[in-house]
């Protein structure tokens, strides 16, 4: 009953996710999480479609509320942003876009631990 609740409790909001977020080991000191802005999977691939410049067919149906340009955005929405890397989500098929396995390294890391800005 217990184990139920809490199994189901983890992306019940979503239809799209399989599953949970990575498991990512975080480093014990704080500022080998890489920052936001030195997020690179974010800032060159994301952003190509969740940003807040970009308005009308150019945001390729990227959700109008979702800019990871701006910070806020992308920490609230960081566990997530790492969930639909992992399950292979995003960056979505047929865009053309792909990201390093590095790149996703550093979006885990980043998403998993913290955030920071
Ligand atoms: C080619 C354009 C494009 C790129 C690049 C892209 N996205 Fe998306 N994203 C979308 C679209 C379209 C949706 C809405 C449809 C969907 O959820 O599949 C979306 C939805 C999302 C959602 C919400 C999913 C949900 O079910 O609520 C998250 C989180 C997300 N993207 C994260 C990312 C992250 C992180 C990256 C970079 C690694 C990224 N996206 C790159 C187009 C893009």
């Amino acid at each position: 009953m217990l184990a139920c609740a809490i199994a189901c409790a983890c992306g019940d909001d979503s239809g799209t996710i399989e599953g949970g977020p990575p498991e990512v080991e975080c480093p014990s000191a704080p500022d080998e999480v890489p920052r936001f802005d030195q997020v690179d999977a974010i800032s060159q691939v994301c952003t190509e479609c969740h940003d807040s410049s970009l308005s009308g067919a150019s945001r390729r149906n990227a959700p109008s509320n979702l800019n990871f340009d701006d910070y806020d955005i992308a920490h609230a929405h960081a566990e997530r942003m790492a969930t639909e890397v992992y399950w292979g989500n995003m960056p979505p098929s047929g865009s053309g876009l792909t990201l390093t396995p590095d790149q996703i390294d550093e979006l885990f890391l980043w998403a998993m631990c913290g955030a920071p800005e």
